[in-house]
């Protein structure tokens, strides 16, 4: 398991993403209206979409190309359509603002 510092809370703005790229996984970090960090594979399972272009609309991305909506909490895709992404444990650092997220391998 890696645990690695990949930006400052302030980074992100709300109901936006910031990519990353790990061991050649681009992964997308979003922050939700909550405040809360969801850390997913910047790739939607139907054909590719960079999910970070999407729109971010409750708990879910809508993907830019053909509008999937993905779970950024469980990485699963709604209903009528089907598939899962990979997702990553992100935590905040209280005091520094900081961002960590944890990527096996
Ligand atoms: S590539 Fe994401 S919905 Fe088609």
């Amino acid at each position: 398991m890696n645990r690695l510092r990949i930006g400052h809370l302030a980074d992100i703005d709300e109901k936006g993403a910031r990519t990353f790229t790990v061991l050649d996984t681009e992964i997308a970090v979003f922050k939700l209206s909550d405040g809360t960090l969801h850390a997913v594979e910047n790739r939607c399972p139907h054909k590719g979409g960079r999910l970070s272009e999407g729109m971010v609309c409750g708990t879910a991305v809508h993907c830019p190309l053909h509008d999937w909506k993905i779970d950024l909490r469980s990485g699963k895709v709604h209903e009528p359509d089907d598939g899962c992404l990979n997702t990553y444990k992100t935590e905040v650092d209280d005091h520094s603002g900081e961002i960590y997220i944890t990527i096996a391998g």
